[in-house]
């Protein structure tokens, strides 16, 4: 099946409404995709994933939802699989056409421009369906959606996702110096050349910030917020309400809620299974950390708790964009104390 251009062409861009043709465009670009290539613990994640468990690649009708590039179909292939299906939507399926034909692998993988939800595949069923399709705080971009259709339309009884299990997770930081550059810097007349920019400051409030964050910031303890399977979870949970606890590990000042999030891989022997995790605790990833700032300080004393709750859906007008909801109590119990405040923010991730 090797060939000068993907197979076929399922979708119309100019067909889509503007902000899906924008976010097909955002990967049309090999820039995209070196940052993505470049990310060693995304990439090795999936390698070792698919190569501990050549065994359950060994022979197998493999989707690859998303391709890009297109390593993950060339993982699969190396692992073994009788066939590969790589669909992407987006114009860097003729750059992954050239690169699997140059690496001998047209044989075995073929490609299908277009969006999932669109192309007709030449297999009514698959065993695999590996994908890449994580966001900042895991769920920005909705990209899972996509993969949850491919699991309902395309994967046999008993099929493997790859990989099959994401969570999300918060902490609480310390983060005075960023949140004076980010947000007090608003504020400051003596900063913005005499003039009174504070109209900002409510914009740079609502849009959490996508960084790095040192594991030094972390002052409280690590709550997993929520729990996909995705074997079996719907596009409907991916909308949630989940409250959580956090407590102090050390007398210090709270600016901000911490997020991340850690995926797993299945496999049939423990020591197989691959997991990694995109906290402030573990190596860099090109998804860094999402940080909601609070409008005020809290002040808390080791042990002491702050409770609260998350929700996140996808915004109406744009399913990719997400709107996040934060609610907390502080201290959650004890005795009323002068320090006892509550508050309540919305954000939106685009
Ligand atoms: C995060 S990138 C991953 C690329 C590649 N799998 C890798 O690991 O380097 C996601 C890719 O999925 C594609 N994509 C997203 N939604 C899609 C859809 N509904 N149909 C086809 N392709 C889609 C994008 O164009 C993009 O190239």
């Amino acid at each position: 099946m090797g060939s000068e251009q993907p197979e076929t062409y399922a979708t119309d861009k100019k067909t889509l409404p503007f902000s899906e043709q924008h976010y097909f465009s955002s990967y049309d670009h090999f820039g995209i995709h070196e940052e993505m290539l470049k990310d060693r613990v995304r990439t090795l994640s999936y390698r070792n994933a698919i190569m501990k468990n050549k065994h359950l690649f060994k022979d197998k009708i493999v989707l690859d939802v998303g391709c890009g590039t297109g390593v993950l179909s060339m993982f699969a292939a190396q692992a073994g699989a009788k066939h590969v299906l790589a669909v992407d939507m987006s114009n860097i399926i003729e750059m992954a056409q050239k690169v699997i034909d140059v690496n001998g692998f047209s044989e075995r993988i073929t490609l299908f421009r277009g969006k999932l939800e669109d192309v007709k595949l030449p297999y009514d069923k698959v065993d695999i369906i590996i994908s890449e399709w994580m966001g900042y705080f895991l769920l920005y971009e909705s990209m899972l959606d996509t993969v949850l259709v491919a699991r309902d339309m395309y994967l046999k009884e008993g099929g493997l996702l790859f990989p099959d299990k994401a969570s999300i997770h918060v902490a609480m930081i310390e983060d005075e110096e960023y949140k004076n550059d980010k947000i007090h810097f608003w504020e400051d007349p003596m900063q913005l050349y005499g003039f009174d920019y504070s109209p900002f400051v409510k914009i740079a409030m609502v849009e959490p910030l996508v960084d790095t964050v040192d594991n030094g910031a972390v002052v409280t303890s690590h709550y997993k917020l929520i729990d996909f399977d995705l074997n079996t979870v719907t596009i409907e949970q991916l909308a949630f309400h989940r409250t959580f606890r956090l407590k102090a590990t050390r007398d210090d000042r709270v600016h901000a809620l911490l997020a991340w999030f850690d995926i797993d891989f299945p496999s049939d022997t423990p020591e197989n299974v691959v997991s990694f995790s995109t906290g402030a605790h573990a190596t860099y990833t090109h998804w860094k950390q999402t940080v909601f700032y609070l409008d005020r300080v809290l002040d808390v004393k080791k042990g002491e708790e702050i409770s609260g709750s998350l929700a996140s859906r996808p915004n109406e007008f744009n399913n990719r964009d997400l709107d996040i909801e934060l609610e907390f109590n502080f201290p959650a119990s004890g005795p009323d104390d002068s320090r006892r405040t509550t508050g309540k923010y919305n954000y939106f991730l685009r």
